[in-house]
């Protein structure tokens, strides 16, 4: 039947017959678009024509379809599962080289969407270190939406995801596909619009020449491709893949398990690290309630600035003449776990580890080595650097009770070369996930963040072997909310480091109110980025309240359905709604001056249109802190009212005046 509705007609001065938008659409059937696959061997047996060996359904609604090109040699295996609980797709393309000589591949993308020529609006994500995960909407066109990432990991700026909609889409309402790659190494992105009236969406990984080549029965397999569709707008479509990475991507052993609270020492004191300071720090962050305190960078050998030390994981002990044990003493007594961070694929020349070992770096000779943030990449693919590595943080791990890491990886790999001379970026990721498996076996009850200048290293794949993500160095709780909402397409609110950052914010100097700073980040697995030590006691009693208003809906904000409320640019509104609608938690931020005397209506979404709920404004605290009109505020009126959800839904809250960079928050209960 699908044929059938499929058929079309030759067309004048056109091939009669188009080469269909297959799994891996191929050169030898005709395709004038981007082949899936893309090989030859010395130049020749370059035409992929391919015809289906075999086709097997398995448990979990998992299909593979076995096919077979004479003329090049290859087998190719797609790989297609559907989850019924989250309607995410999951497809990877595996090819093998059946050949006797080696095979030259320069794409072999994950299977090919075709695109409805109706989803004509392209969501794609741009950014930059600090303001990463903005939304890039483009209409599609004729020709080639291409995004392309280079950066040896996922990147800042191309996240690789893309929403595909039609006009009419909105979040609470119409059609979209959503797509990532899962995978934290280069890739492509493209969507093409033909002009035979057709359109697909192809992602996959990115190799630099001559990257990629198979021995005869070698295999390669492409990242994983995951996929959804709605008819339900946008909110519905990041639903669905937030169910996919709470079932399916969340280690089994976080389940249950609650988010702890952190304190994390960067912004608060940098490099500038002693004991004394720290253990004053960590009596502050036990009193606002942090649960797990977070040495971030400079702990190490002659690490007082970022110029030295990457690749000396040993304490620095003119800091910490007795190492890291009477700290991590000291923590534990306040009932905090003690997490610590590192950045072990890298190395700054001035280490010892560089001294010793030059040649550990990748590079790409003549060119000079270019440093950045004064450091070089290590080349993980090397069986000895590996082993280093995985020794240095076996022996912090066995040495102290550790019970996180904070992963960083602070510069893009912009000459990945080995001391071969081949460039190896999609080793290097590989290498990547096959040390973090080996950490994570060694030490199975240790949690890692992954953090790469913020959000350079946010994907699905790094979700495999990671429970955490750091969306951003930027604290400024504005643009955090935009981050957010960007992060928010497709990871859930539990994986979300969101941090209360100091007044003044390090990164873009704006100076944000304590109720807002802490109200944007009761949305995540919150922390605390600030010199608890500067902070006054207004401000630290404020931090207290939010941290116990965290604790006490984190379940919900951690387990909930997400909807983003459609809003004027001016404006940024959320809710997170339990999965039987009994209860919910909503967020509203007006980000600029109204342009109008009286606010609008608030029109809740995803409530039970039958059941009536009890309206609390749980933040700021007091709500009547809201600085208002002269007259009573409409907030002393509403605030534990009962009404019901077709009301909160159809019609809406009226909200009351507001400053901007102010926010409120709801809580509902049936
Ligand atoms: C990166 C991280 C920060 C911090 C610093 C430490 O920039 O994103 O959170 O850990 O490194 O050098």
């Amino acid at each position: 039947m699908l044929a059938l509705l499929a058929t079309r007609q030759e067309v004048p001065a056109c091939m009669p017959e188009e080469a269909v938008v297959s799994l891996s659409p191929e050169f030898g059937a005709g395709f004038s678009g981007s082949a899936g696959v893309q090989i030859h061997r010395g130049g020749t047996q370059w035409s992929v024509y391919s015809q289906i060996q075999s086709v097997s359904i398995e448990e979990n609604n998992r299909l593979s379809i076995v096919s077979r090109c004479r003329g090049t040699e290859i087998e190719l295996t797609h790989r297609l599962g559907l989850d019924c609980d989250s309607d995410v797709l999951s497809a990877s393309t595996e090819l093998c080289n059946i050949g006797d000589s080696r095979l030259s591949v320069e794409q072999c993308n994950a299977p090919s969407i075709p695109v409805p020529l109706d989803y004509n609006k392209i969501l794609g994500f741009q950014g930059r270190w600090a303001n990463e995960f903005q939304l890039q909407p483009v209409d599609r066109f004729m020709g080639t939406y291409l995004r392309e990432n280079r950066s040896g990991r996922t990147s800042h700026d191309s996240f690789p995801g893309v929403i595909i909609h039609t006009e009419q889409t909105n979040e609470g309402s119409g059609a979209a596909y959503g797509l990532h790659l899962g995978w934290s190494g280069n890739h492509r992105i493209r969507i093409d619009e033909q002009f035979v009236g057709r359109s697909y969406a192809q992602l996959g990984e990115l190799f630099f020449p001559g990257e990629l080549s198979l021995d005869p029965n070698q295999s390669y397999c492409s990242p994983v491709l995951y996929g959804a569709t709605t008819n339900n707008g946008l909110s519905a479509l990041s639903r669905c893949f937030h169910r996919y990475v709470r079932s399916h991507l969340t280690d089994a052993r976080m389940a249950g398990k609650a988010k702890l609270v952190h304190f994390n020492t960067w912004e608060a004191m940098y490099f500038d690290l002693t004991p004394m300071r720290l253990q004053a720090l960590a009596d502050s962050a036990a009193e606002v309630g942090a649960e797990r305190f977070v040495l971030d960078d400079g702990w190490f050998k002659n690490r007082k600035s970022d110029c030295a030390g990457l690749g000396d994981w040993t304490v620095d002990k003119t800091v910490f003449p007795d190492g890291l044990g009477s700290l991590i003493d000291y923590v534990h007594a306040k009932d905090m776990e003690f997490g610590l961070w590192i950045e072990p694929e890298m190395v700054n020349p001035n280490s010892e580890l560089y001294r010793a070992h030059p040649d550990w770096v990748l590079s790409a000779p003549p060119a000079p080595l270019i440093l950045s943030r004064n450091q070089l990449v290590l080349d993980l693919t090397r069986t000895e650097v590996q082993d280093y590595l995985f020794n240095c943080i076996d022996v912090l791990l066995n040495q102290y009770p550790i019970a996180y890491l904070k992963w960083d990886m602070n510069r893009v790999i912009n000459q990945p070369g080995n001391a071969n001379g081949r460039a190896v970026t999609h080793y290097q990721t590989l290498a990547l996930y096959e040390l973090l498996s080996r950490v994570r076996a060694a030490h199975p009850k240790v949690e890692i963040e992954s953090c790469s200048s913020g959000g350079g290293r946010a994907d699905f794949g790094i979700l495999g072997y990671t429970d955490r993500i750091w969306p951003s160095d930027s604290n400024d709780a504005l643009d955090r909310l935009t981050i957010q909402k960007g992060f928010s397409m497709f990871f859930p609110a539990e994986l979300m480091g969101a941090h209360v950052g100091p007044k003044d914010c390090h990164i873009t100097g704006r100076s944000i109110s304590i109720a807002t700073r802490t109200g944007v980040a009761l949305f995540g697995d919150m922390g605390i980025e600030a010199n608890l030590l500067e902070m006054d006691n207004e401000e630290k009693g404020v931090l207290t309240e939010a941290v116990a208003l965290h604790k006490q809906h984190r379940q919900l904000i951690h387990n909930g359905d997400l909807v983003r409320l459609d809003t004027s640019k001016r404006e940024n509104s959320f809710g997170i709604i339990a999965a039987n609608q009994q209860e919910a938690i909503f967020s509203y931020a007006l980000l600029n001056s109204p342009a109008t005397t009286t606010m609008g209506r608030l029109r809740f979404r995803g409530l039970d249109e039958h059941t009536l709920y009890k309206l609390t404004i749980v933040w700021p605290s007091p709500a009547s802190s809201i600085p208002s009109s002269s007259s009573s505020s409409i907030l002393d009126v509403i605030n534990g009212s009962v009404v019901s959800g077709e009301a909160l839904m159809n019609v809406g809250l009226q909200l009351p005046i507001m400053q901007p960079t102010s926010l409120l928050v709801f809580h509902l209960t049936s």
